[in-house]
């Protein structure tokens, strides 16, 4: 399968939104990741329904929500219908959602791809019974809630068994990761056995975003 490079844009500048979407895009993202924070499952507040509802207009790359919010099951209707049918992914963290089956189930009901997110603390066994539910596994690389945070190294043999394990099994999941990923560690993080590449520093905080975009694409497939 070909990896993607998701650029999160809790990193771009508010201001010109429409413009740094249309940057990336035009950069090569293959999804935008956006990162919806509430102030209880998180120690921050981002962004929400409208953001989603006004990306929509852009005719932006798929959008992929992450959800770091409390009881999240509550509001995958609402940020599927925002977004539509611009919506690629909705991920919950496993952490904030008690009713994890009837959460993902319900998503994929709406033709979504359904994720989970694991925060660093949170072992991957916590998902074995859901994940011949699964369309993609979000491992967190950094605490949720925050952008620009350092990229925790011992996730690195987390990605690993996770890949092991998915390799054995008939399900096959996408892997997602999330949080400080740069260039400078992207093929480390390829190598390990991820699908899936958020980035918002790393991208947004660059100079030319083509050119970053252009970079981590080689670094993931000369891996
Ligand atoms: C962290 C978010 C991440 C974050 C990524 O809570 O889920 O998506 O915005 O930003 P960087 O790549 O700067 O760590
Ligand atoms: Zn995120």
């Amino acid at each position: 399968m070909k990896k993607l490079i998701v650029p999160s844009i809790l990193s771009a500048d508010f201001t010109k939104l429409e413009e740094e979407v249309r940057a990336v895009q035009r950069s090569g993202a293959d999804w935008i990741h956006v990162d919806v924070m509430d102030g209880h499952f998180v120690p921050n507040i981002s962004i929400g329904t409208p953001i989603v509802k006004s990306l929509k207009n852009l005719n932006p790359p798929m959008m992929d929500i992450h959800l770091m919010i409390d009881s999240p099951e509550k509001f995958v209707s609402a940020f599927i219908e925002a977004g539509k049918p611009f919506v690629k992914v909705i991920t919950v963290q496993v952490e904030a959602c008690r009713l994890l089956y009837s959460t993902v189930t319900a998503i994929k009901s709406y033709g979504v791809m359904a994720g989970v997110a694991l925060s660093p603390g949170t072992p991957i066994s916590s998902i074995e019974e859901i994940l011949p539910y699964v369309d993609l596994i979000l491992i967190m690389t950094v605490e949720p809630g925050f952008a620009e945070q350092k990229f925790i190294n011992s996730m690195i043999p987390k990605i690993k068994r996770l890949r092991c394990e998915t390799n054995n099994s008939a399900y096959k999941p996408l892997i997602e990761v999330d949080g400080g990923i740069k260039l400078d560690n992207i093929r480390e993080v390829a190598q390990a056995g991820a699908d899936v590449f958020v980035s918002g520093s790393g991208i947004f905080k660059t100079e030319d975003y083509a050119l970053t975009i252009q970079t981590m694409r080689k670094e993931i497939e000369s891996k």
